[in-house]
């Protein structure tokens, strides 16, 4: 089928390439020449494993091509938009900027019988209000949200875990879903669930899933907090408690919380319309759920501190990672260089490292100092900061090879993710999250 994707950034380049992987012929179009000129070299603009890849086969193969022209849209069956909705500046609200100009750049290559299929993360009632605009052309309109995480995005986009497609009443909403069901033609066949419902549910799925993800983290934080107070471990707590089938142990990582370009801006979104829609108070919780995220940056960053005696100020910290989470490059929002931020602000010598996402970290803070190599990074600190969970240094550096760098012995683990047992036992001052 011929697909157009209207936004090539995280959710939109990898669309692009998973639906020309599955044997559509996909124009993906974006309004920033220099990732378009990126993308059809077939080189991917951002860190995403198994993207690069697909890029190369979809070009090669011809059923993939990418362009700041949105006439290329024309003859295309479904228009995919996949835009960018990021918090407003100066308000907790979603900035719609993005749909609306992709939408204006879409409706003049629409022909009767089109689809377009909304992929971004929008308020509730967006669909119902762009609906008729998209009508007007002859087309129909479909809120299709998309659930992929950054780091596994070909995985989730290929073989997602399910498919929701809100549609308009009536047989043309219905046979939208029909086609939408041909797109993902793979995934149907293997039986993902594929959910129909009105637009209103469909967006509410999306920002309901991640308001529950969001959530389920801060409630782990939130008995962190408590575990610090009685000197309880939160990670045997979370494995206990996530034994039970009902919790599950998925998302109850304790640590230094959730960051990234989705879960914060999403959380503050929802409970921003829910005001507007006059409800308010059935989303309060979400303030607190924000609250205590933010408070966990902040708890790290105490911890550096007490670990160095009250003071960071002249005193080299290493702190590995500035990507939201591993497998990304994505530094939007990120709990790692919040932390890095304030021990600078805090007049600590710091020195920040990252596999992927150094770059990015750089242009959003060029007053950090940078360090490609792990080894380098950690030489002479007097603390270390593990704040992203990479296997560099989750798994691969070992306390005996991070104690020959440096006479610093002050551990700060904001994921977790060490083996605190091991560290100590190599002479470290262990400090977790949560954690005695
Ligand atoms: C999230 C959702 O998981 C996706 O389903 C959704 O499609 C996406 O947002 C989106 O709206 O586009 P993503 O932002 O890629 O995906 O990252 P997650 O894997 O959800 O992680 C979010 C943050 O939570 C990261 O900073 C991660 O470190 C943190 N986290 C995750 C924890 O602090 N503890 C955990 O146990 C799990």
């Amino acid at each position: 089928m011929r697909l157009s994707v209207f936004g090539c950034g995280y959710l939109g380049a990898v669309h692009a390439a998973a639906m020309a992987s599955i044997g559509h012929k996909v124009v993906g179009v974006d309004v920033d020449p220099r990732k378009i000129e990126s993308l059809a070299k077939g080189e991917a603009p951002f860190f995403e494993p198994g993207l690069q890849q697909l890029l190369t086969e979809g070009i090669a193969s011809g059923r993939l091509s990418f362009t700041t022209d949105a006439s290329a849209a024309r003859g295309a069956k479904v228009h995919f938009v996949g835009v960018g909705t990021p918090q407003q500046a100066g308000g907790h609200a979603a900035d719609l900027t993005y749909v609306n100009t992709a939408i204006d750049d879409l409706l003049p290559q629409l022909s009767a019988g089109d689809i377009v299929a909304g992929k971004s993360t929008v308020p509730v009632g967006t669909a119902a209000e762009l609906a008729p605009r998209i009508a007007a052309a002859g087309a129909v309109l479909v809120w299709n949200p998309e659930f992929l995480r950054e780091g596994w995005a070909v995985q989730d986009t290929i073989d997602p875990d399910r498919l929701v497609a809100g549609v308009p009443s009536g047989e043309e909403g219905q046979r939208a879903a029909e086609v939408l069901r041909e797109v993902y033609h793979p995934a149907v066949a293997k039986g993902t669930p594929f959910i129909v419902t009105d637009y209103a549910t469909a967006e509410l799925v999306k920002v309901s899933a991640n308001a529950f993800l969001a959530t389920k983290i801060s409630f782990i934080n939130a008995m962190a907090e408590i575990a610090e107070a009685t000197g309880a471990d939160v990670t045997q707590l979370a494995d206990a408690i996530g034994h039970d089938a009902r919790i599950g142990r998925k998302f109850l990582g304790a640590g230094i919380g959730f960051g990234g370009g989705c879960l914060p801006k999403d959380i503050r979104a929802f409970a921003a319309r829910a005001e507007e829609l006059g409800r308010g108070e059935s989303v309060n919780f979400l303030r607190e759920v924000d609250a205590i995220n933010l408070r966990r940056r902040e708890r790290a960053v105490q911890l550096v501190v007490d670990g160095l005696g009250g003071s960071v100020y002249g005193k080299k910290v290493a702190v590995l990672g500035a990507a939201f989470k591993p497998h990304s490059d994505d530094v939007r929002d990120s709990p790692a260089l919040d932390v890095a931020v304030r021990l600078n602000g805090l007049g600590a010598d710091v020195v920040v490292t990252d596999p992927q996402a150094i770059e990015n970290a750089r242009r959003l803070h060029p007053q950090l100092t940078f360090e490609a190599d792990r080894d380098e990074t950690i030489r002479g600190a007097a603390a270390v900061v593990m704040v992203t969970e990479w296997d560099e240094y989750r798994r691969e550096l070992s306390p005996e090879h991070a104690g020959s760098l440096t006479g610093g012995r002050v551990v700060v683990d904001g994921r977790n993710g060490l083996d605190a047992a091991a560290w100590r036992a190599a002479g470290w001052s262990y400090y977790g999250m949560g954690r005695p």
